[in-house]
């Protein structure tokens, strides 16, 4: 990795999970190559914590990017990393006032606002890297690599998996942020971006047609358990047996204890048994010792959420009691099968690129365990990948040998950056980039990044009207 040669200067725009805890940490973790300057954020709780970590001056803290975005360019590059359909905006008027951008994925939640910004790019000459962090992790360039050095020929067919875990859905999906098109964007642009992103990489050809199927077969009314109240915790009579009845997600941490004896490790099993089965003697322990007493009231993901919904998001009590007491109205507490959702909980789709390549994409969410997997099929070497949070390995099957190689393998860490490893190694991308004055374009610039963005609106328009979707006249759409 090569060193930035000075202190980048930013600002931020929405300080939420992903400002603050993703980019906001890495300025923190790494003060010699980003300081952030000034902070846009309308939730005071999370804007004084902004400036008060980063040092920020009450005069370049403000309550919109509206506001932020009227004074004149403050420093070399925005954050933008507010709500799915607050994109557009902010990033068009921080191009034209000549800042740099990194946006958060999606670009937006509009084919037109995607087209806008990737216009505006070329009209400032500014640089612009969109956060599909995946490309930036080790396990994806290892794969990146094999592909290159030919390792299994020529590629015929890519089937790529994202499973997305059964919390994780009910979380994000069907009780969180992402749980309708319209306050959001359809699922296949808010979860797999990403995915489509990373298939046409690794293809390295442009999509001729994608046709696409996939519903809502799970999370709606018609499965609601007899007399289930509106709120899990209003005495609901299949407490003890539902899945994802709320205070075993947020208070039990179920899927926390589940990641951490996948883990195969024996210190993680070890802290899974402690949280699951001496609830007592971890409650004693976690008075004196810091560690344990994260694993005791768990604060991070996904209970952080549960708290940025209070009106005055000052408390910092995670004991059981309190987080029953907001599971009572927070929407996080509700019935998954009686919300206001109607994203799709499972959806594929089938791509033929220009060089013939096949690819399908599998989405759904109930998996086990949080994590992608694909095999890559070439003419001289099959390719297995698996990418779970628990662990990541790649296996190259080669034909002519009859052997097998696991050309990569990772165990769960509690100290690796998010999306194993990508997070943090896209900003360092990024500020190298505008180091180098824009000279070499981020590996996820705005045309790149268009791209996937318009496989997943065709493959949305493909699920919705039952049509295969010619990608040639479906990008005359953006002329
Ligand atoms: N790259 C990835 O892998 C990845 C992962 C998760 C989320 N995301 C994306 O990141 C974005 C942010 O997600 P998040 O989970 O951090 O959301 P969040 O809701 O936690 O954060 C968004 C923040 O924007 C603030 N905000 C609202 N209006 C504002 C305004 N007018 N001016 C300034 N700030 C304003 C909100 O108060 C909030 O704090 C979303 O688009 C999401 O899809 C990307």
């Amino acid at each position: 990795m090569k060193e930035t040669k000075k202190t980048i200067t930013a600002i931020m725009i929405g300080a939420g999970a992903r400002g603050m805890t993703v980019y906001g940490e890495y300025a923190l973790k790494r003060p010699g190559k980003l300081k952030f300057v000034a902070i846009a954020e309308p939730i005071r709780a999370r804007r004084e914590k902004f400036a008060q970590l980063h040092e920020i001056p009450a005069n370049k803290c403000f309550t919109s990017w509206e506001k932020l975005l009227q004074k004149e360019k403050l420093s070399e590059i925005a954050f933008i990393c507010t709500q799915d359909q607050m994109h557009i905006q902010p990033t068009i008027m921080a191009l034209d006032l000549g800042y740099n951008v990194l946006l958060e994925k999606p670009m937006a939640h509009t084919l037109e606002g995607c087209i806008e910004i990737a216009k505006k790019v070329e009209e400032t000459g500014k640089t612009l890297g969109i956060s599909h962090v995946l490309r930036y992790t080790n396990f994806f360039s290892t794969i990146k690599d094999a592909i290159q050095k030919g390792l299994l020929g020529e590629i015929v067919n890519i089937s790529h998996h994202e499973n997305i875990s059964w919390f994780h859905m009910a979380h994000s999906f069907v009780r969180g942020n992402w749980r309708n098109v319209k306050s959001s964007s359809p699922m296949i642009l808010a979860k797999c971006c990403h995915d489509l992103d990373l298939l046409f990489w690794l293809v390295g050809d442009l999509p001729k047609k994608i046709s696409s199927f996939g519903s809502l077969i799970h999370f709606n009314l018609d499965n609601a358990p007899k007399n289930s109240p509106k709120y899990c915790v209003e005495g609901c009579p299949i407490e003890e047996t539902c899945l994802y009845y709320a205070p075993r997600i947020y208070i039990d941490i179920i899927p926390m204890i589940q990641l951490l004896e996948k883990s195969g490790k024996k210190g993680f099993k070890f802290l899974a048994n402690l949280r699951k089965n001496h609830l007592q003697i971890l409650t004693g322990l976690s008075k004196s010792i810091n560690l344990l007493q994260r694993l005791r009231y768990w604060r991070d993901w996904p209970v952080e959420p549960l708290y940025s919904g209070l009106p005055e998001e000052s408390t910092e009590d995670y004991s059981d009691e309190t987080k029953m007491k907001i599971l009572k109205t927070s929407p996080y507490g509700r019935c998954v099968y009686k919300c206001d959702n109607d994203v799709v909980d499972h959806q594929v789709v089938n791509i033929e690129f220009e060089n013939k390549v096949t690819g399908n994409l599998t989405m759904h969410g109930f998996s086990e365990q949080e994590g992608r997997t694909l095999r890559i099929d070439g003419t001289k070497a099959t390719l297995i990948g698996q990418f779970f949070n628990a662990g990541q390995k790649i296996t190259l099957f080669d034909h002519f040998s009859g052997t097998e190689k696991v050309i990569f393998y990772q165990q769960l860490s509690l100290d690796s950056s998010g999306h194993g490893g990508g997070d943090f190694a896209l900003i360092d991308a990024f500020l190298e980039t505008i180091v180098d004055d824009g000279q070499a374009q981020p590996l996820t610039n705005a045309n790149e990044s268009l791209e996937s963005h318009l496989m997943a609106f065709a493959a949305e328009e493909s699920r919705l009207e039952e049509k295969v979707i010619k990608m040639q006249e479906f990008r005359t759409k953006m002329h």
